[in-house]
């Protein structure tokens, strides 16, 4: 099938590490135009310059929203176009109710919800201007189940599915889809860095998660086949499919 994403301009938030640099490789490979957006320049630098000339690195704290305006700006300047965004920069952050500060809260909402909102306001009206486009939030399967001890991202996660929904009621009038993809486990950096603090191999995390969490297909995902999904669900292939929080989870989460 052919994703017909060639001459397209996709923004990835966190695309220099994990599933953000996986879903730029896939998207440039199937001919699109790639902006990876990421805080660290070294990582992000090694990205782009893998990926060649149809991608563009830049340094971008999505906490920030004069970065974000940035972002957009240096798209436009070398792609004049812009044709979907993936709202994937994000962090684990889970903790019992009562020991998470004020700033904590503050810190996850920037940067897992304000940041999707943020960008999403800057990019729809090039989006609208090309005649369409798609926005996916990436977000996790706890924003539906959330559990003890899983704020505040289950929080903000939560609040990143109703905005979708909302959005997607606003801008589909004017062609631009809004799902939202919430991950299980899915094999990235964060766990390469977490068997690390762990003094545990990555084999060993790898094969333990699936057993703890009781995950039907009894493996996490692959990078690779997230990515693979996110070019799907950007492409006009698409098309019909909006307003949707789709599990990327192997089964695991008990809410649908
Ligand atoms: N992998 C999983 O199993 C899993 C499960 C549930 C949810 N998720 C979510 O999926 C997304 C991708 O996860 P991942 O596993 O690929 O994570 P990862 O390997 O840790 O990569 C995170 C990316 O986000 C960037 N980032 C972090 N803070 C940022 C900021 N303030 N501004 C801009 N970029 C920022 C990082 O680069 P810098 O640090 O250099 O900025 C990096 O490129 C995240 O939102 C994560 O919460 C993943």
């Amino acid at each position: 099938m052919d994703l017909q994403l060639t001459g397209k301009t996709i923004i990835i938030t966190g695309g220099s590490d994990g599933l953000g640099a996986a879903t730029a490789k896939t998207l440039a490979a199937e001919g699109a135009n790639v902006v990876i957006a990421a805080r660290g320049l070294e990582k992000l630098t090694s990205v782009a310059a893998s990926i060649g000339g149809q991608a563009l690195a830049v340094q971008t704290d999505v906490t920030n929203p004069v970065h974000l305006e940035n972002l957009v700006t240096q798209t436009m300047t070398r792609f004049g176009r812009i044709d979907a965004i993936v709202n994937n920069a994000g962090r684990a952050a889970a903790k019992p109710f009562e020991s998470i500060t004020d700033l904590e809260w503050q810190e996850d909402l920037d940067m897992k919800f304000y940041a999707a909102i943020r960008l999403s306001r800057l990019a729809v009206p090039h989006m609208r201007a090309v005649g369409g486009g798609s926005i996916v939030h990436i977000l996790a399967t706890g924003g539906k189940t959330p559990g003890a001890n899983s704020m505040p991202s289950t929080v903000s996660r939560a609040a990143g599915m109703a905005l979708m929904k909302a959005m997607s009621k606003d801008l589909g009038k004017d062609n631009i889809r809004v799902n939202g993809v919430l991950i299980g486990l899915v094999e990235s950096d964060q766990w390469v860095r977490r068997a690390a603090q762990n003094n545990q191999s990555l084999e060993n995390l790898y094969a333990k998660l699936p057993l703890e969490n009781n995950i039907p297909l009894a493996r996490v995902g692959q990078a690779a086949e997230f990515a693979d999904f996110i070019a799907f669900l950007v492409s006009t292939r698409a098309a019909y499919i909006s307003g949707c929080a789709i599990n990327f989870d192997g089964g695991m989460s008990p809410a649908f």
